[in-house]
């Protein structure tokens, strides 16, 4: 296993389409589990392989709800509700913004073992579908944000002081 890069806004490679994985192969296995190291590394909640450089229809999430999830070729088949709330992005340091998204989501995807399943996630799982979903397809949050990107620290500041 190893950290890899993260790619920052700017770079180009976040900005394409990522192509679907057809069969798992154990390189493939290797960016899965590299993908997690990395993700744990910097504290966040999701990664897209095109955040490290890799242009493949591959997700993690874990969002400490006890499970890890896999998502493959993910595809949203069903969305309600919506919430704006603070969202931020590996890709994007330092930085927070106001995002509307739905509260439930469900997502038909492949596992590390290719078999399709779906799952079914709320509230900041479902916020972590979106945003990771929408890497795939060379979007960001920041194309959605309401208002300003603030600076995270702050926000944080603020959001412990209420
Ligand atoms: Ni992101």
């Amino acid at each position: 296993m190893a950290i890899r890069q993260i790619r920052t806004i700017g770079d180009e490679i976040l900005r394409k389409e990522c192509k679907p994985v057809k069969l798992m192969t154990p390189r493939t296995q290797d960016l899965i589990e590299d993908m997690f190291e990395t993700m744990y590394e910097e504290n966040g909640v999701g990664l897209a392989a095109p955040q490290v450089g890799v242009l493949k229809q591959i997700v993690v999430i874990d969002v400490e709800d006890g499970e890890q999830y896999v998502l493959i070729n993910p595809k949203i088949v069903e969305t309600e509700g919506s919430v704006t709330g603070y969202e931020g992005c590996l890709s994007v340091p330092g930085k927070t913004g106001k995002v509307t998204r739905p509260t439930r989501v469900k997502v038909r995807a492949y596992d590390e073992n290719m078999e399709l399943y779906e799952l079914e996630g709320e509230d900041l799982l479902a916020r972590a579908i979106c945003h990771e979903c929408a890497h795939l397809h060379g979007e960001l949050y920041v194309d959605l944000v309401e208002g300003e990107l603030e600076d995270a620290d702050k926000v944080q500041e603020d959001e412990e002081e209420e």
